[in-house]
């Protein structure tokens, strides 16, 4: 594996499971120091001790934890290069817009989207102090298309975060900061396992929109975060990053 990411620093939230896990990896076999968030202390030791880094649990959603965690960061290890912005939800009782209550709503907007806010918000300091910096924040590919199985708040929060990349990735654009927003496709973490585990014929409606017929593995969207934290990406950003299997460009699919 090439060392891209030698030397860098590099800090993801949700570290402990699915895509974020398999980014500590990919980050660490690239050369990059890792901190390894998440609110789930279990998994995010288990996380920082496989790939040799630092376990900070927070919780994303509060604004304190949110700060103290970069400023760990910069004190075991002495700057900042990558910010890895990733914690997020998907509660069942997050449906359509005529069941989804209130309380919900509110929930998955706080982890999925005020998250992403107070991270890019106390990262960016850090970075300006560098001259330079790669903000990833995961959107998803519901950011850009509807879904008639709707999960309301969840793809209302993922389009916050595209919009939010779009336009810090903006205004720091000068300062050497790229913000661009990752959009995966589905993945085949254990969450959409158990899901259609239960609900094969769910699965089986969903697997026909994606050209290359079957769902990403949590190592295939690492290695697009790896690419948009490293110097390979440097002339993107502000970008919309789909990661997808084809689906956003697909009309009609192969049988
Ligand atoms: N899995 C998919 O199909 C898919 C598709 C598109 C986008 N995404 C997005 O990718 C990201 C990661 O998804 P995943 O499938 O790897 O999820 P996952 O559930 O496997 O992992 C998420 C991690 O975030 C942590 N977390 C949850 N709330 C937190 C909080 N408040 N503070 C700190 N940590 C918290 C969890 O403990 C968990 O370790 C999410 O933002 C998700 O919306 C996932």
């Amino acid at each position: 594996m090439t060392e891209r990411l030698d030397g860098r620093v590099a800090v993801i939230t949700g570290a402990g499971s699915g895509i974020g896990l398999a980014t500590a990896r990919r980050f660490a076999a690239e050369g990059a120091r890792v901190v390894c968030v998440d609110i789930d202390a279990a998994a995010g030791k288990a996380a920082a001790e496989e790939v040799g880094g630092l376990f900070v649990q927070a919780d994303v959603t509060d604004e304190d934890a949110v700060r103290e965690m970069y400023e760990r960061a910069v004190a075991e290890y002495g700057r900042l290069d990558i910010a890895f912005n990733n914690a997020g939800i998907s509660p069942p009782d997050d449906d359509s817009i005529l069941t989804t209550g209130l309380e919900a709503w509110k929930r998955v907007q706080d982890v999925n989207l005020t998250s992403v806010y107070l991270c890019c918000k106390y990262a960016i300091p850090h970075m300006q102090r560098q001259g330079k910096g790669s903000i990833i924040n995961t959107a998803s590919f519901v950011a850009v298309m509807g879904a008639a199985t709707s999960q309301i708040s969840y793809s209302a929060s993922k389009g916050g975060v595209l919009a939010m990349s779009r336009e810090l990735g903006v205004q720091f654009a000068r300062e050497g900061i790229r913000v661009n927003a990752l959009c995966p496709g589905p993945v085949n973490t254990p969450l959409l396992q158990e899901l259609f585990a239960k609900d094969p014929e769910r699965a089986a409606r969903r697997l026909v929109h994606i050209p290359l017929g079957r769902f990403a593995e949590p190592d295939e969207i690492a290695a697009a975060v790896a690419f948009l934290a490293s110097d390979d990406s440097s002339f993107m950003t502000a970008n919309t990053f789909l990661v997808d299997g084809g689906i956003s460009g697909a009309y009609v699919t192969p049988q």
